[in-house]
């Protein structure tokens, strides 16, 4: 971690104890050191397979049954992406996030992390606006249910509340957020004086709108990222260094003044 950063713990932390309402905007970063690979950048899944087309909600809607034949008979577009989900856990990052929400520091946590590790590291304010790969979802009114515990007896699979089609909760490129997460983060947002952006290059909409809301409102922005991203002219306090170096020392910092 940078030398100079203790200035910036210290400016996080004053920033987070002198606001109202506190929001993490959370991205694949976070979750890069539980070994799960960001999208973008050097390294990311879409710089090196390409991003998916926006027809994949299209195709679904088209044939949902052979959509879903397919995502059981056949392996993933992207095995690596999987195997890393399949055994991430929770790093220091989203620990620190768990216990900022306990110090009542933190009221909630958009993420836009589909990997359930918020929830494991006891995380509980939590919306995800690109859903969640543990759970399935009705498209019609959204319910949603653990996938272990949904009957797969018919393809598609129909909804119990109100007969539409079920998908995995996972939101498909081309795919609409699902209204009830949306209005949830606008509602987050409205009420957010200080916005943390966590591990997020912000140019995936709705999402990257969210801090340029907090900002117009007067509120403030902490982004926590070792790189530069499109809002970082924006932003008020700048923590250049990884989620899970950087959060605790932060956590540290603001259980520090109130000891
Ligand atoms: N700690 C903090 N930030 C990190 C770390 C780390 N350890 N490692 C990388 N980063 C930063 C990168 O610098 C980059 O800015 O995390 C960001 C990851 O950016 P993306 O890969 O674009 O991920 P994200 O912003 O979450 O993408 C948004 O795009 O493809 C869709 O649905 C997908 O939810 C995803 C959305």
């Amino acid at each position: 971690m940078p030398a100079d950063i203790a200035q910036a713990i210290d400016d996080a932390a004053r920033t987070i104890r002198g606001s109202h309402y506190v929001v993490a905007l959370v991205g694949a970063g976070l979750s890069a050191e539980s070994g799960i690979p960001t999208f973008r950048g050097p390294e990311g899944l879409w710089t090196k397979h390409g991003e998916p087309d926006l027809r994949d909600y299209d195709r679904f809607q088209e044939d949902p049954a052979k959509w879903w034949e397919m995502r059981i008979s056949r392996a993933s577009q992207f095995p690596e992406l999987v195997e890393a989900l399949n055994t991430a856990i929770p790093n220091e990052g989203h620990f620190a996030l768990k216990d900022m929400e306990d110090e009542g520091v933190l009221r909630h946590i958009i993420t836009q992390n589909i990997d359930n590790l918020h929830q494991i590291a006891g995380s509980r304010a939590i919306t995800e606006i690109h859903g969640n790969r543990t759970k399935l979802r009705c498209i019609e009114c959204s319910s949603r249910w653990p996938m272990d515990e949904f009957p797969m007896d018919e393809l598609p699979p129909h909804c119990p509340e109100c007969g539409g089609i079920v998908k995995g909760d996972t939101v498909m490129f081309g795919e609409p957020i699902p209204r009830d997460a949306l209005n949830e983060c606008i509602e987050q947002t409205r009420q957010c004086d200080c916005m943390l952006l966590v591990g997020t290059s912000a140019v995936v909409y709705p999402a990257a709108g969210f801090p340029m809301e907090v900002k117009q409102m007067g509120g403030t922005l902490i982004e926590v990222n070792p790189n530069e991203t499109p809002l970082t002219q924006y932003v008020d306090v700048v923590l250049r260094a990884p989620a899970g170096e950087a959060l605790p020392r932060v956590v540290e910092r603001i259980r520090g003044d109130s000891a």
